[in-house]
């Protein structure tokens, strides 16, 4: 694979964040570029430079853009998800703080290849120094008629609002993120219907994710053809790859799709404190499955290597553990966190999460035992699949991977005695039916 080494999202240079930095380099010319075009033929220049979606399901953009219905006698909704709740991942945030009009001209572009005429960013509200920052990209935006009515003298017109989420991972969950910016309660919906056709208040709704919407203006001014050669072929671009855990220099790389994950670790995170060796990496973000520290070599930073590998691309947010770690813990910890954010609709999500969890607590308590694993693998298969949202996904993932992959932890936590009869567990390890 060549080397590329231009970063298109967060190019270094400073001030950027400003619109007269981001004027003086080329900043809001793709818009111009675009509403000189038919919007279909916007659409269709993204359908070709094959852009995937960067929020983790890696959906093909383009064609998700022709799902929207050119007519509508109802309103059209683009919603940037910028909820970024994931463990693990933290790259969006950069862009509201690096790079805010990339995003925001993205938005508009995608707006006008849509016929769309609002579009809310959902942001994260714990990321209030970024709400901030990007609220004022926008005013500035809308003071150079960039966004507002007939954009650049054109018969385009567009708003743009920043809606604060408040503190639930599920409402990054695309339908669940609807429901929350409607006022009602972020409980994911059945699909289908989907959210072309009834979408936000029921209308022809888009959802992608902020680093998806910063690559559009970049494709358009490079060209469908320039931009699909970059990387890993079915997935071209750069990723911006949040990198975190026991690696020197923790943050975020833009770089080609399909680098070596191992190249990523040592050559741009610079490595592994005490040159200590790798236990194990999730390389997409806290859902991903599980890799262990033996099969990194050859591991490339794409959807396909990765599913190759045994895992996922998800948000490329690589965390790092060392020889040291305590896995079996980091796991449970995990699962915590899905639990506390499962919403509780479906039940196989609401009682797995909490019966995963309290099992894994067992052994991190040391009172664990072999037949719990193969109980932890039969609730974490049961929940797979079988819920309305991915969360459930989401937290059955790691443990099944981990099952898969670190046995020899259990074994070395499984109790040895079995319990006594008169054996009451304290209640925060009491797995019901278990
Ligand atoms: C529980 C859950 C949380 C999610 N959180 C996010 C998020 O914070 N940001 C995001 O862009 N996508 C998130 N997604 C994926 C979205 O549902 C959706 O696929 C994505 O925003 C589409 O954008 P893209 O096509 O540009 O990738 C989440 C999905 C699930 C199941």
């Amino acid at each position: 694979m060549s080397e590329f080494n231009e970063r298109l999202i967060l190019p270094d240079i400073a001030g950027l964040h400003t619109i007269e930095v981001y004027e003086q380099h080329n900043g809001y010319q793709a818009l111009r570029k675009a509403l000189a075009m038919k919007p279909e033929e916007v659409t269709d220049e993204v359908k070709k430079s094959n852009l995937r979606g960067r929020g983790g399901a890696c959906f093909p953009t383009g064609l998700k853009w022709t799902f929207m219905p050119k007519q509508s006698a109802k309103p059209k909704y683009l919603c940037a998800n910028g909820d970024e709740s994931e463990p693990g991942t933290f790259k969006d945030r950069q862009i509201f703080e690096q790079n805010p009009h990339l995003f925001i001209e993205g938005a508009v572009i995608a707006a006008y290849a849509m016929g769309i005429e609002t579009v809310y960013v959902y942001i994260r509200g714990e990321y209030a120094k970024w709400v901030k920052m990007l609220q004022k990209a926008v005013d500035d935006a809308y003071a150079k008629n960039y966004i507002g009515k007939n954009v650049l003298g054109s018969p385009f017109s567009v708003n743009l609002y920043l809606y604060k989420g408040a503190g639930a991972y599920i409402c990054g969950e695309e339908s669940a993120l609807m429901n929350s910016l409607e006022g009602n309660r972020g409980y994911p919906r059945v699909k289908p219907p989907f959210p072309a056709q009834n979408g936000l208040w029921g209308c022809p709704t888009t959802i992608n994710n902020i680093e998806t919407i910063a690559n559009v203006p970049v494709i358009l001014n490079r060209g469908w053809e320039w931009f699909s050669k970059i990387g890993a072929p079915k997935q071209p671009g750069t990723l911006l790859y949040g990198i975190s855990g026991h690696v020197n220099k923790p943050g975020v790389y833009e770089l080609p799709t399909g680098v070596l994950l191992s190249d990523l670790i040592h050559r741009y995170a610079g490595g592994v404190p005490g040159n200590k060796k790798i236990k194990a990496v999730i390389p997409g973000g806290s859902s991903t499955m599980w890799l262990r520290g033996e099969e990194l070599d050859g591991v490339r930073m794409d959807a396909d290597s990765l599913k190759a590998a045994g895992s996922s691309i998800g948000t490329a947010g690589v965390i790092v553990m060392d020889e040291d770690t305590d896995v079996l813990k980091v796991l449970a910890r995990i699962t915590h966190f899905y639990h506390h954010e499962s919403c509780g609709q479906c039940t196989p999500c609401r009682e797995g999460c909490g019966w995963m969890e309290k099992i894994l607590n067992r052994f991190v308590a040391g009172d664990g035992t072999m037949a719990d694993v193969d109980l932890l693998l039969d609730v974490a298969n049961n929940v797979e699949g079988n819920t309305i949202c991915a969360l459930g996904d989401a937290a059955a993932w790691p443990i099944q991977s981990f099952i898969r992959k670190f046995r020899d932890e259990f074994e070395k936590r499984a109790r040895t005695t079995p319990r006594s009869p008169s054996y009451i567990p304290p209640p925060h390890l009491v797995t019901t039916g278990a």
